[in-house]
């Protein structure tokens, strides 16, 4: 159900919306979007953020993780996102390598995102050792969105894709990266792969909006993959993610009676079939006749 006023324009979400939303305890809805279709309809269904993820690797490129995925291709993708996106708050991935060398390196990256890709925002990966970088990004008048918790990003340094937060000492490390990345001022936080107790400690702790991805209810917010809610993964689901619909069955199914069409020439009939005006038909009919006349003479 929309919260939208029925023949109400719907509003611009904005980083002051986010907020709003989080002081008036209203659900933050987020998904990922990677190209212009599905950032349309997600729009269109009045999703309150769009995220061009770096997620895409695996689910667009088919890559192994999301280590590899450059800006430049994260930009293409957050390109078609923009021109599809009227009234979501649009956030790129900023990927892994964009961020890691030098604060200048970084900015630059980011002001690409903004005017080259129309993202509204970019999200980096990393609590507290991240904080000074992204005051330095949001000096450069860019909001930046965090995420800490499971950064896939780290997945080398975390060993495999591990829920975090676990242990008394972790859970210290995600409050203080929580705070302190409220402190630089993000637009929201991701909190991703932590436990609910964990996520709802952090939500009543910081100002800012916390959008959870396996991190339990107590979030301001949720977001989900686009191609998990979808089943377009080709594989089995995180114990987070709920299946709302099941593309690839769809796809499969009208992909193969395509082929069969095809095969038993039932594709295309005459309604599917441009035709030719009835007296150019005739004038055509009268040439084809006096070509057989001739070489029968
Ligand atoms: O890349 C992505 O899709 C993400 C979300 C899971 C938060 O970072």
């Amino acid at each position: 159900m929309s919260l939208t006023p029925i023949g109400e324009p719907r509003q611009k979400i904005t980083v002051a919306t986010l907020r709003e939303k989080k002081n008036n305890r209203l659900p933050i809805t987020c998904l990922t979007a990677y190209d212009y279709p599905s950032a349309r309809l997600v729009d269109e269904a009045g999703i309150d953020i769009v995220l061009v993820g770096d997620s895409l690797a695996q689910t667009m490129l088919g890559y192994e993780n999301t280590l590899t995925v450059t800006v430049d291709e994260m930009l293409h993708h957050t390109r078609a996102a923009h021109r599809a996106v009227k009234h979501a708050f649009l956030v790129a991935d900023m990927p892994f390598g964009s961020y890691h060398t030098t604060e200048e390196e970084a900015v630059q990256h980011a002001l690409r995102f903004v005017k080259e890709g129309g993202a509204e925002a970019v999200k980096i990966e990393g609590g507290e050792k991240r904080a000074n970088l992204i005051r330095t990004i949001i000096d450069a008048e860019i909001p930046v969105t965090g995420h800490i918790g499971l950064t896939p990003q780290s997945v080398n340094v975390m060993g495999g894709y591990k829920v975090q937060g676990k242990s008394l000492k972790a859970i210290e490390q995600l409050m203080r990266d929580a705070v302190a990345l409220d402190r630089a001022g993000v637009a929201c936080i991701f909190l991703e792969g932590i436990p609910r107790e964990v996520a709802a400690m952090i939500t009543a702790e910081v100002s800012t909006p916390t959008i959870g991805i396996g991190a339990g209810p107590e979030c301001d917010g949720q977001v989900l993959v686009f191609h998990d809610l979808l089943n377009l993964t080709f594989g089995p689901p995180a114990k987070f993610v709920r299946r709302y619909g099941d593309a690839a069955a769809v796809i499969s199914e009208a992909v193969q009676s395509y082929r069969a069409d095809v095969m038993s020439r039932q594709y295309p009939n005459d309604h599917e079939s441009y035709h030719l005006p009835k007296d150019t038909l005739t004038a055509l009919e009268m040439v084809r006749e006096r070509k057989r006349h001739i070489s029968h003479t």
